[in-house]
């Protein structure tokens, strides 16, 4: 799909603004570093404990995939590293900030503006048109249209979404709702993007655009990704691959 080519004059996280917030926020290249992810879920009477000590580090401008089998442990970890969950042990260090030590307003601040998180599952706010839902971020985050209505606009068209735009979520395939969740999650600019299963509902072709898709915006946006995927071929997308095993990352 041509719309899925590389646009360089989208204005996404570019690389001499990388330079700059990389030095000041002083965490030299290393956008993410968890040490011993523990995380334990009490049932009633039953505990389970399905990270056992992670330990993973994301420098800038990696594409990392993280495969493994069904409730290995893979979202939670995920929700952890992005701060949308807490650990039972340990420490997450996102953009040079250690995540327990932030406010919850500092947190929400940074999701708006430095990292996007990308779900599993109900990914778009259904009573909300494509675009609405894509600039959701940017209203929340208090920006005027004048500011970005034509970036919005070149990004859903880079995604193949230009005509869909006044659309709701139930009107689209599933191929385009997730497209939609990537427009939302990239028109902040984020440094960081994490995808939970971003192809998980699609099919063979569409799942093969939105991974060159996600290959063009790491390799020439240089944002930075980390996603969840239960396709070996789709990890082959990404420059590094991790696996939970046994409540561990490992490779
Ligand atoms: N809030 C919760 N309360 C209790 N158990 C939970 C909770 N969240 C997750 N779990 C359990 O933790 C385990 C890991 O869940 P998780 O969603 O992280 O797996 P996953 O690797 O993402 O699986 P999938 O590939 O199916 O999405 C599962 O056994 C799940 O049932
Ligand atoms: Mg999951």
């Amino acid at each position: 799909m041509s719309t899925l080519k590389a646009d360089k004059n989208l204005g996404l996280a570019g690389e001499e603004c990388e330079e700059i917030t990389s030095k000041g926020a002083g965490y030299r290249g290393e956008l993410l570093k968890a040490s011993g992810i523990k995380k334990s879920f009490v049932t009633g009477s039953v505990v389970s404990e399905v990270l056992k000590g992670v330990d993973f580090s994301l420098k800038e401008g990696e594409f990392v995939a993280i495969l493994g089998e069904s409730g290995s442990g893979k979202s939670t970890f995920l929700y952890i590293a992005a701060g949308i969950d807490t650990p039972t042990e340990g420490s997450v260090r996102l953009l040079g900030k250690d995540l327990s030590e932030i406010s919850d307003k500092q947190l929400a601040e940074m999701r708006r503006r430095d990292f996007s998180f990308v779900y599993q599952f109900d990914n778009l706010v259904p009573n909300l048109t494509v675009l609405e839902n894509v600039t959701l971020p940017l209203v929340l985050d208090g920006r005027k249209e004048s500011e970005y209505g034509e970036r919005v606009d070149e990004i859903l068209t880079y995604l193949g979404l230009g005509d869909r735009k006044n659309n709701f979520p139930r009107q689209l395939s599933g191929g385009e709702q997730q497209r939609a969740a990537i427009a939302r999650a990239l028109v902040t600019s984020p440094k960081i993007i994490f995808l939970d299963e971003p192809t998980g509902s699609l099919d063979k072709e569409r799942g093969r655009q939105v991974m060159e898709l996600l290959k063009d915006i790491n390799q020439t946006r240089g944002v930075t990704l980390i996603m969840v995927t239960h396709s070996e071929a789709h990890a082959a997308y990404a420059t590094r691959t991790v696996r939970m095993e046994d409540g561990r990352l490992v490779g």
